[in-house]
């Protein structure tokens, strides 16, 4: 199975990835972690997007199509995977397709602009295994510690409200065409994203036809 998540920042993309991680034992892939990870080791491909993420803009398509075709030539994608966060524009839509990906279903998680500001504002990760939490609606189980490996919580740099506002703009212009290109394909699959966390897991299992 080649899965795309495509929605909006906090949309819950990375959230749900998980759980369809556990369901279809295939591996998830977020350009925006593997672009976390060049900024912490200071690479070359770090440097260059550094100042895009800084201030919610789009990492440059070319950066973001090699990497993606040197992450998916790895032995860990020949059964499949969930792409977290990319495409998100055309031009990567039409990279991926020319790349002879065979993407089976595309499952846009829909959202409201002010419920995504108040998720992205309690979102807290941990430091060390990334784990994902949120200090409203999905805390953990002590206060500022990851509940899977005991380390730090942090904040990221670009979730603070201005730069959340710049991405969703940057989402709704430059992403938001990618929904359509996908539904003229007839593989896009619309999910109402606005409920509690389990409620957004079973619509998209039910969307996929997956039992829970
Ligand atoms: P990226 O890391 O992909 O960030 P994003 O798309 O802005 O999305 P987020 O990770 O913020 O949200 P999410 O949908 O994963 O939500 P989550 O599950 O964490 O990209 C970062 C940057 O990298 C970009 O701005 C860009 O510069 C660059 N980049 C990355 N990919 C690129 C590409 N392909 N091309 C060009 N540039 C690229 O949930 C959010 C919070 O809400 C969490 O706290 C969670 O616990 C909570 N939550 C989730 N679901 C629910 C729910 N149903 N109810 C209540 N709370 C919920
Ligand atoms: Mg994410
Ligand atoms: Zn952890």
């Amino acid at each position: 199975m080649k899965l795309i998540l495509v929605g909006a920042p906090g949309a819950g993309k990375g959230t749900q990835a998980e759980k369809l991680i556990e369901k279809l034992g295939i591996p998830s892939i977020s350009t925006g972690n593997i672009l976390r990870e060049h900024l912490k080791k200071g690479t070359e491909l770090g440097e260059k997007a550094r100042g895009f993420m800084e201030s919610g803009a789009l990492v440059p398509d070319d950066l973001i199509v090699d990497m993606l075709k040197a992450r998916l030539s790895e032995p860990d994608c020949k059964e499949g995977y969930i792409l977290d966060g990319y495409p998100r524009t055309v031009r990567q839509a039409e990279a991926l397709k020319e790349m002879g990906a065979g993407i089976d279903r595309v499952v846009s998680i829909e959202t409201d602009d002010e419920s995504i500001i108040r998720r992205i504002s309690g979102r807290r990760l941990c430091k060390n295994c990334g784990a994902s939490y949120n200090l409203l609606f999905n805390k953990p189980e002590k206060d500022g510690v990851c509940s899977k490996c005991g380390s730090p919580l942090i904040q990221r740099d670009d979730d603070r409200e201005e730069t959340v506002r710049a991405r969703l703009e940057v989402f709704h212009r430059q992403t938001e065409p990618v929904k359509a290109y996908y539904e003229k394909e007839g593989i896009l699959l619309r999910v109402d994203g606005t409920g509690d966390i389990p409620d957004v897991t079973k619509k998209i299992f039910d969307a996929l036809g997956l039992s829970e």
